[in-house]
Formats: structure tokens, sequence, C-alpha cells
């Protein structure tokens, strides 16, 4: 009752509109400068915006009954499934509108218009999403300043941060430097299987992707923080620090997707659920904020006792200011957490679901590791083409971004339509990567596919280059892609040779959370080798 009298109040009191715009202004920043051109505005056939096919919105509702559970055709879907439909029935330029809090958005699946989409970006690509979480950080100013970080930050600040820390991230060194600390962690983490399995079926528990995001929050953790938070310590106690941390992540990603993707009313007001999120964030930047300082005294410990070793993200990151290796770990925690430890789901899925590609896989991690104790290292790391080919096709049958958005900076024209400036545009890259045409028989897990001289399986190299972008596009990619990479490579090949892996129910199906997860229990069945 007093939250309906609060909001009634501010109705009447036409504070609303006020409030709406201060939020849109903080959470929307300024596209600073126009870099996106007009692709064809000479064409003599473009039509306009209101044109572009897709769901016609009803009066008043708008098209949210679409998506309502029992009446809507798109709501038991996940969000490939969403995609493809409207793709099939609309056609290759699809546009959503009529969602509260939302403004049109447009979905293109043809690789072509990606491609032309994802060129027209220019220096600084503009991508607005996770809105709750930029506002949050720039109610935070004591934390982030004037810097929200890469995950929300647009324009000439993104890009200032982006330089500053680009290279710390992506240099194949830097990550190359990681992989005896990811490697111990993984061979500790098979323990853990073991501990978790049903001794008579062997089968792990059904919430078994939760303990995957464990282990990802546990690298990130050494990654971001320089230190095992201890994630994977077997009973926490519910008030240990680990524990907090595992809960707090969890619900962060929960409260994005009550925020961002289903209907929501905290762009108005001060929602629960957006309090909750605060008080998350708040719990998580504390023990981010504990660590680095924690760091910090063990850097200095070490200087002063003469140690000379290799420099950590963390102490690179340091060096640069204190600010910047906060803020990028909380992008770290809130970007590569539930995307790695789901990819790491999908995959086990893959190959256990996939006994051929298995033993092949067998073969090559054998090969490199001779034994269980055998140590994964960056020289083997090189070498592993059939490991990497299983992540790659893992990651084009199921993906964990949908695909790549971009919000215009400018009026432009696509396949044809108008689209103003300010509107998110998602390269459907889900969708292509199943395409047929591109990608033959493309249900089916075929490693081979990326395999270089392969001529007896459907190869990826004649498939559009704008086809298949799990990690994103341009200046703007994933920047944890090498660490995410080097991450799975070290899980998939520490799993195969400790186990081996069965599937004995149904295909497992996608859910959609703020992204694609793992949706069927993950009972695997592991068999010791
Ligand atoms: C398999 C795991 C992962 C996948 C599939 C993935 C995918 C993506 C995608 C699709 C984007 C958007 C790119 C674009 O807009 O073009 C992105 C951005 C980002 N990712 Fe990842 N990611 C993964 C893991 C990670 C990890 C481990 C980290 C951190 C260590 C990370 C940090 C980030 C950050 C900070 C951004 C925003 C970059 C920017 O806007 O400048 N990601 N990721």
């Amino acid at each position: 009752m007093m939250r309906a009298g609060f909001f009634i109040r501010k109705i009447n009191g036409s504070r609303l509109l006020w409030e709406v715009q201060r939020r849109a202004r903080s959470i929307a920043p300024a596209i600073e400068r126009c870099d996106m051109k007009d692709v064809d505005s000479e064409s003599q056939h473009v039509r306009s915006f209101e044109d572009i096919p897709g769901p016609k919105k009803l009066p008043l509702i708008g098209n949210i009954f679409r998506f309502l559970p029992y009446i809507g055709e798109y709501a038991e879907e996940n969000l490939v499934n969403q995609l493809l439909m409207l793709r099939d029935e609309f056609g290759d330029v699809v546009k959503l509108e009529g969602l509260p809090g939302r403004l049109p958005g447009v979905f293109i699946f043809d690789p072509e218009l990606c491609q032309t989409m994802q060129r027209l970006e220019g220096t600084w690509p503009v991508r607005i999403a996770m809105e709750c979480l930029h506002h949050y950080r720039v109610n935070r100013p004591d934390i982030y300043g004037d810097q929200v970080g890469l995950a929300t930050g647009q324009g000439k600040s993104w890009q200032d941060f982006r330089t500053k820390v680009n290279q710390h991230m992506m240099q194949p060194r830097v990550v190359r430097s990681y992989v005896t600390q990811i490697n111990d962690m993984t061979v500790e983490f098979m323990e853990k299987m073991r501990v978790l399995r049903n001794p008579d079926t062997l089968e792990l528990p059904g919430d078994y992707i939760n303990e995957l995001c464990k282990w990802s929050l546990e690298a990130i953790g050494i990654i971001a923080l320089d230190c095992r938070l201890g994630c994977l310590k077997p009973d926490l106690a519910a008030d240990s620090e680990p524990q907090i941390m595992i809960n707090s992540v969890h619900d962060m990603f929960d409260l994005m997707y009550c925020l961002e993707i289903k209907p929501s009313l905290w762009k108005l007001y001060n929602t629960r659920k957006l309090k909750k999120f605060f008080r998350t964030m708040d719990t998580i930047n504390g023990i981010v904020i504990k660590h680095i300082e924690l760091a910090k005294k063990k850097f200095s410990e070490q200087a002063n006792s003469g140690q000379t070793e290799e420099r950590s993200v963390l102490q690179k990151l340091l060096l640069i200011h204190e600010k910047t290796a906060v803020i990028m770990a909380a992008d770290m925690f809130t970007a590569g957490i539930d995307t790695t430890g789901n990819t790491a789901g999908g995959l086990l899925y893959n190959i256990a679901n996939n006994p051929e590609k298995q033993e092949i896989l067998r073969k090559e991690v054998m090969s490199f590791l001779p034994d269980k104790s055998s140590p994964i290292t960056p020289e083997i790391l090189e070498q592993t083409k059939y490991t990497k080919a299983c992540i790659k096709e893992s990651l084009r049958t199921f993906p964990i971004a949908v695909g790549s958005l971009r919000t215009t900076q400018t009026d432009l024209v696509l396949g044809g339509y108008q689209i103003p400036k300010g509107i998110g545009v998602v390269a459907c890259y889900s969708v292509t990567a199943l395409e047929p045409a591109h990608y033959p028989r493309p249900q089916e897990f075929i490693p081979e596919r990326w395999l270089r001289g392969n001529t007896e399986f459907p190869s990826a190299k004649k498939a559009h280059p704008f086809s298949y972008m799990p990690f994103g596009f341009g200046s703007r990619t994933c920047i944890g892609r090498r660490f995410a990479e080097m991450e799975l490579e070290t899980l998939l090949m520490t799993v195969i040779r400790h186990f081996r892996l069965e599937w004995h129910y149904e295909p497992m199906k996608n859910k959609s959370k703020y992204i694609n997860t793992v949706g069927a229990p993950l009972r695997l069945k592991i068999i010791d080798l």
C-alpha cells in the first residue's frame, strides 16, 4: 500500500516525468560523437522505420502479452528460439516494440547486414545495455568517480578506460602467465567433482552448473584480485566470505534479469529489487576492495623482500591507478563468471553427448598429458587444435550471447529501412551461426569443421565471416576472451584426462537469463579413467 501511495504521490506531484528524465540521462549517456554513417541514404527505395516488420503491438499493452506465460507465443522459448521465430516470421530485419520501459529494438539476421552494421560502429561503438548496473555505478561516485568501466561506459570515457587496460587483459603473454594457477585450481575442482557425484549413479547433481560458476568465480578471483577466494572449499559456512560472494554474484545476475529483461518499474521509482541490487553490488564491491587492499600489502612486502616475479594483472592495473584496478575487477566479476561458467556447462554437455568426438579429444589430451598429474602448460595450450575446435563448435551450438548489440549514433539506413539514432540494433550471431548455408548440418556438434585441412566434414572455412562472433566484434569485443578461452581449454583437458563423460537424458535445453544459460539439470555421469 505504502509503495503504491508513494508512486501515486509522485505522479500527482508531476515529479514522475522529472524522475524518468533524470534517470534516463544518467542511464543512457550522451552519444557523444556521430561515427555511424548513412549506408545508402541515396537509395530510392528506402522504407521508413515504421515499415520494419515485426510483431504488431496492441494499444496500451504493446507486445508484452506475447512474452507472458501460458498466453504468449514466445513465453516458453529460450532467447535463441525467440529470435529464430522472429526471423522465420518476419525476415532478415525485424523490429520489436511495445515492451514497457524500452525503446524499440531491431534484430538483423543476414551476415551481410551484420557486417555493414558493425563496420559502421566507428571508433567509439555505443552499446547501451545493463542500464541498472550503469545506474548503480553513477550513484557510487566514491568507487567509480567519472569512470563507469567497460561494461556500461560509452564514448570517450569508455575509450580512455579501454585503452588503459586493453594490453593488460588481452596480451597472449599475460594470459599465458596464469595457466599454472588456473591449472592447479582446476585440478582441485576435479576432486570436488568426485565428492559431488552420487556414488551409486556416478552422476553429478542437478545444480552442477552452479559449481561450474563457482569454478569460474574462483578463476576471476585469481585474475582480478590476485588471490584464491576459496569458493571451491567444501561445506562453506553460510556466513563465510566465499559463500557470501557466491550468493551475491548469483543474486546480481538474477536481479539484472528481473530489472532488465522482465517488465519492471525501476526507472520510475526505487523498486524493492533495485534496492536489493544496490545492496548486492555494494557487497561484491566491498569484498573486491578488501582483497585489493590485501593484495597491495602483499605486493609491497614482496617488493621489500626483493622478490621480482613478473607483475600480475592487478599489479599492472594498480600502477595505472587504484580506481582502474577496482573498476576493472568489478567488470570482470560482472562479465566473466556466468558467461564462462555456462559456456563450460554447454561444452561438457556437448562432449558427453558426442562420445565419438570425446574419444578423438581424449587422444589429443592423452598425447599432451600422459599422466593425470601432468600439468597443462602454455606450450601445450598452443598445440591443442582439437580442444580449441571443440570450444569453438560448442560456442556455435550453445552461444552465451545471442548477438552483438550496438546503439545507432546517427540516423542510418540498414537493409533498406531507416533506423533513427539511439536505437539498439542486434546482429543475431546465435541465429546466423545455425544457418545451414554457412554451417551444413548446423544442429550437429562437429568440431572438425574448424580444423584446417579437413575435407571429410562440413567446413566452416566457407562460412560468412560475420556469421559467427561469440565474443562480439571490433574495438568493443570481449576483453576477457583470451582468459575465457584459456580457462575453458584448461577445464576441458583436465576433465577429459580424469573422467569419461556420459549423458543419459533428453537433449539439454538452453534457458534465457540475461544471457543464454544451461537449462536442464546438468546430470553428467563422470567415470574415473
Ligand atoms: C565464454 C565466455 C565469454 C563470452 C562468450 C563473452 C562474450 C562477450 C560478448 C559477446 C561481449 C560483447 C562484445 C561486443 O559488444 O562486441 C563481451 C563483452 C565483455 N566481456 Fe566477455 N565473454 C566471456 C567471458 C569474459 C570474461 C572471462 C571476462 C573478464 C575476464 C569478460 C569481460 C568482458 C567485458 C569487460 C566486456 C565489455 C567490453 C567493452 O565493452 O569494452 N568476458 N563478452
